[in-house]
């Protein structure tokens, strides 16, 4: 599959191309071209930092070593917000409330912490086309990419970027705090894959010794970024699946829904609206 894509990306086709033209040979300039691609790819370098892009709810993203690769499991996170936002629509805008009596018509704010490649407030900004979307991250480099991909599916002036700790300076009543935080604990760094290690950013990927020490911030800072009966929605990992139950203590609705392999995946929280 790899040998093919890194073809693929070498002659700027499709697979139907591949298979089309079995006679078609490459020129010597292709052959080195491809023959590049796959020493780095055998050196361990993820196929999406070689071809530059990864597919993310429907949409074709840039990639570069400054951005995770987008995972297929962040998708449940879109699924989980289109979720709590579509139950009620008012004025064709989303509502997050159950009922028009709760929740009278505004326009839903939301904010994507730890944006990365841009990928969850792409996708929410397609899904809610009312809405009011910030993308945060601490990492220029990352927000880079992120405008880049607003800018290639026409979405930038759909999304606010910051670059800050967290929610560090936004203006707080949020109806969603959406996060895919850095989650993986150092002390568990031997059991990650080596890919990932090697090569994807290590601030996307280790939280600090635990693993649950960005989350710990996320959750005190959502409370307070968030308005009473807004939601927390965010991707974390089986490891840490109790002690995150645990931080969100007191909060409402709490449930923590499994990916497709059964492994707990995406946590949500509602702040009481008492
Ligand atoms: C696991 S990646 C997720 C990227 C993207 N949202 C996705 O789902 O593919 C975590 C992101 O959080 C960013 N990040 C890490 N610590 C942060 C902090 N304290 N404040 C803001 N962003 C942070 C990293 O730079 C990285 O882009």
């Amino acid at each position: 599959m790899n040998s093919e894509l890194l073809l693929m990306f070498t002659l700027g086709c499709d697979r139907a191309y591949l298979y089309a033209h079995p006679e078609r040979e490459l020129t010597p300039e292709e052959q080195s071209r491809y023959e590049a691609a796959l020493a780095e790819r055998t050196r361990g370098v993820p196929a999406q930092y070689i071809t530059g892009h990864q597919e993310f709810w429907g949409m074709d993203l840039i990639v570069s070593p400054a951005v995770l690769i987008p995972r297929p499991e962040t998708e449940h996170v879109i699924e989980a917000v289109r979720e709590l936002a579509g139950v009620a629509r008012v004025g064709g805008q989303a509502c997050p409330e159950r009922s028009r009596r709760e929740c009278p018509p505004h326009t839903i704010r939301i904010a994507d912490v730890g944006t990365g490649s841009g990928c969850i407030a792409l996708a929410l900004a397609r899904e809610l086309p009312d809405a009011e979307i910030h993308a945060t991250d601490i990492s220029a480099a990352a927000l880079e990419v992120a405008r880049a991909n607003a800018a290639r599916h026409q979405l930038e002036s759909r999304i606010q970027f910051h670059q800050t700790d967290l929610l560090a300076g936004l203006k707080p009543d949020f109806d969603f705090i959406v996060s895919n935080p850095p989650y993986v604990g150092e002390s568990e760094e031997d059991q990650v894959q080596l890919e990932v290690r090697k090569f994807e950013p290590r601030v996307a990927v280790f939280a600090g010794p635990k693993g649950i020490e960005v989350i710990t911030r996320l959750i005190s800072q959502a409370q307070a970024a968030l308005r009473p009966g807004g939601w927390l929605v965010m991707e974390i990992s089986g490891t840490i699946s109790e002690e995150v139950r645990g931080l969100l203590d007191g909060w409402e609705e709490v449930r923590i829904a499994p990916d497709l392999q059964g492994i707990p995946r995406v946590a949500r929280a509602r702040k009481p609206r008492g």
